[in-house]
């Protein structure tokens, strides 16, 4: 493979930081797995508009790939090479209040994180096998769980098309077909292995062998940060009595993406800003001064409608859980004062 030749308007940070050097230095170089760097590498290839462009495909890559991967890492979440991550789920140090107290302008609160199991490839490697027995382990613990927490799991080959469309419109599955991870092999053998477990409020519900092996995810309607935070460190709490999360010392809770390393968490409200939304770059300026990240009202790579907009925390990593949510409710905090100072 020779080095990639980048369209000038591509912005991802594999470009930014894919020097020859670099490229040089990896290239021949491969995980014991297997994996290499080209298939680190193709999704950004590929889609010149990546925002990031590359994918681990077991916890190694992270170390033999790091010439590349360290800088993008640090791009993302201001996370140096000498920093240490440190995880903190404990709900008596999430002090704060509903933001929204009135229900005026957030929607609903959800807050997912992402997980691995240990001693499996992630999903751009694994194999369908693997994916298999991943579904199989991860289906027995969701099955134990307890309370409010019980409920079913639904494989992705036996819903149907209405069923699928109704639950990814209702915010609660994964859409189909994304390309980013599709060319980076996170798609293979589709539908096989890949399922939703959820409980019968639907205010837990878990993603299985979608671009992690686990999303696990709490959501409610209103802006009641804290009983999502604390449903959600529940369940970690009954899960991880059964599994066994792929974790580094250094980097956290593993992830396919960069993006989801360390907490792997990303905490979001829908929140309607009408006056902000005619007044884009003020929005813009108070989420980047509050680490909060835009997406639109289907999630990733979606519009935002209405003046509705998803606003999360965009560091996950070299913070804790409960950083990562006070990152959300400052900043929310923030966006309404503004909004209603706009009114
Ligand atoms: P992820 O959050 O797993 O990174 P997406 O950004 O694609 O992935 O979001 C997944 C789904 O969750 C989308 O349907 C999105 O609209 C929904 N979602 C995200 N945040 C909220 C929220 N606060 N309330 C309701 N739905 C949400
Ligand atoms: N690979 C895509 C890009 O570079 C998505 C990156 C972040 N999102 C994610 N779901 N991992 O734009």
């Amino acid at each position: 493979m020779d080095f990639p030749n980048f369209k000038p308007d591509n912005k991802s940070l594999l470009k930014k930081y894919l020097s020859e050097a670099v490229f040089r230095k990896l290239i021949n170089k491969k995980t014991t797995l297997g994996y290499t760097l080209s298939q680190a590498i193709n999704s950004g290839l590929v889609n010149h508009d990546s925002g990031i462009g590359v994918y681990a495909g077991d916890e190694e890559s992270y170390d033999i790939f790091s010439d590349l991967l360290d800088p993008i890492i640090e791009d993302y979440h201001g996370f140096r090479k000498e920093d240490n991550h440190q995880s903190n789920l404990s709900l008596a140090d999430l002090e704060l209040e509903n933001p929204d107290a009135g229900g005026e302008y957030i929607l609903s609160t959800r807050i997912r994180v992402g997980r691995n199991l240990k001693g499996f490839p992630l999903g751009s490697m694994i194999s369908d096998v693997e994916r298999k027995e991943v579904a199989d382990k991860v289906k027995n613990a969701l099955s134990l769980l307890e309370g409010d927490l019980s409920g079913n799991y639904y494989s992705l080959k036996n819903m149907s098309d209405t069923v699928k469309e109704e639950m990814i419109n209702d915010h609660f599955l994964f859409k189909q077909g994304d390309r980013f991870m599709e060319a980076s092999g996170l798609n293979r053998n589709w539908p096989e292995g890949r399922g939703i477990f959820h409980n019968h409020k639907k205010d837990f519900l878990v993603w299985v062998n979608e671009e992690d092996q686990m999303r696990i995810i709490a959501m409610q309607t209103g802006a009641d940060i804290k009983s999502v935070f604390q449903r959600l460190a529940t369940a970690l709490e009954q899960l991880e009595k059964e599994l066994v999360f792929s974790y580094i010392d250094r980097l956290g809770y593993i992830s396919s993406c960069p993006t989801n390393l360390g907490t792997a968490m990303r905490a979001s409200v829908h929140i309607s800003l009408p006056q902000l939304s005619n007044n884009k770059e003020l929005l813009e300026e108070i989420t980047k001064n509050n680490h909060l990240q835009i997406r639109g009202v289907h999630g990733e790579h979606s519009e935002s409608k209405d003046a509705i907009f998803d606003i999360s925390n965009q560091r996950r990593l070299g913070v804790t859980e409960v950083e990562a949510v006070k990152d959300l409710y400052r900043g929310v905090v923030e966006l309404i004062r503004v909004e209603k100072s706009l009114e």
